[in-house]
């Protein structure tokens, strides 16, 4: 077995359930996916981990870079449980895009996905993103440049809205990435004009996975253990993406193997929370930046419980870290023991 082989990661339509953790720029750092896949033993339920977004323009982005998103290259593109993490690159430039590509697997990326689903004005405005999804022959140009560069053993995925102004056209995206050489795709399903806003459309990402041979992942509003369910009916789809999800109810990726974990635990919640604070301190992160990613932490949490609600209305608006810890106790509750502090990759 090569040393690129090692590092395969486990396809979503092998048999069994496949729930991938959703990249989220400015909270799944490494810190937050560490602590997440070593919940339980290691036993997190989680399949597989994307990196925030790493921004391509016109040249080939330079290792500290990808370092700084994805420091798991250097464990053998794995999270310290043993979690493939794939780097994701965000471009609209065909060459570029293959460059860094290449680097990544290089420095020990197990897979690259690829983002034709960010919606920023300003990622957009410089040609990355969903607005890509406008047009069908860039999406395949430029997943067939990063198919053609890297190993074959590399899965190449890409992620992508259902399009950019109406899921009209979701077949023509999807048959483009697939003809491009992805070897399977992600779909939120929300357009790139809907941003956030309610209602996911599970049934149009169905119509995409009709659509084409290889997997699609489904994506979008999968909160709990019966929101997966009513995904699977309508998509037809068995392979999993979740994202804010995971932020309230980080158990969610047990959960839907069946394990009978509590569905909601506040205690528990602010101890991850202050892990995840002390981790990036003790990995040289300032104040700033472990105040501020906590917090994002805590705002995707809140629609998950009236208690974590009731956090964040109360620390929002904390400028000091000190003011944020302090408040970080839900109410009646002891502060809760802590324990480790991730371990660099
Ligand atoms: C704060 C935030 C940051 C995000 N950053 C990324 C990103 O870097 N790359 C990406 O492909 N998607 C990104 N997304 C989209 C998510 O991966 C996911 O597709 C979306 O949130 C829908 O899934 P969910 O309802 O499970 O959260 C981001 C979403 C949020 C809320």
């Amino acid at each position: 077995m090569s040393v690129v082989d090692a590092r395969i990661a486990r396809r979503p339509d092998a048999p069994g359930l496949f729930a991938a953790l959703a990249p989220m720029d400015g909270v799944t750092d490494w810190v937050y996916r560490d602590l997440l896949t070593r919940m339980h033993g290691g036993d997190s339920g989680i399949s597989l981990c994307v990196s925030e977004f790493v921004r391509v323009t016109r040249s080939v982005v330079v290792p500290k870079v990808i370092l700084r998103h994805c420091p798991e290259v250097e464990t053998g593109g794995r999270t310290a449980a043993g979690v493939p993490v794939f780097v994701q690159i965000l471009g609209g430039q065909p060459e570029p895009m293959a460059g860094t590509a290449i680097r990544c697997v290089e420095m020990g990326a197990p897979g690259i996905d690829i983002n034709f689903g960010c919606p920023s004005k300003t990622v957009n405005g410089s040609d990355g993103g969903a607005t890509i999804l406008q047009c069908p022959q860039r999406l395949e140009a430029i997943t067939a440049a990063v198919r053609r560069a890297v190993p074959e053993s590399i899965p190449v995925t890409v992620k992508i809205r259902l399009g950019w102004e109406n899921a009209e056209h979701v077949e023509d995206i999807v048959r483009s990435i697939e003809q491009g050489g992805a070897t399977w795709l992600t779909i939120h399903g929300r357009t790139r004009m809907q941003g956030y806003r309610p209602p996911v459309d599970w049934s149009s990402i169905g119509r995409a996975r009709e659509a084409v041979r290889i997997p699609v992942v489904a994506n979008g509003d999968l909160n709990t253990v019966a929101d997966v369910e009513a995904c699977r009916r309508v998509s037809g789809c068995t392979a999993f993406m979740i994202g804010r999800g995971s932020m309230g109810r980080p158990r969610l990726f047990r959960q839907l193997r069946g394990h009978r974990d509590p569905e909601l635990d506040a205690a528990w919640l602010c101890a991850r929370l202050r892990e995840y604070v002390r981790s990036i301190l003790a990995t040289g992160g300032s104040e700033g930046v472990a105040l501020g990613r906590s917090k994002q932490w805590l705002r995707l949490a809140a629609p998950a419980s009236p208690i974590y609600e009731g956090l964040f209305t109360a620390l929002k608006r904390s400028k000091e870290l000190s003011t944020f810890l302090a408040g970080l106790t839900p109410p009646g509750m002891p502060e809760p023991p802590t324990q480790f502090v991730a371990q660099a990759p």
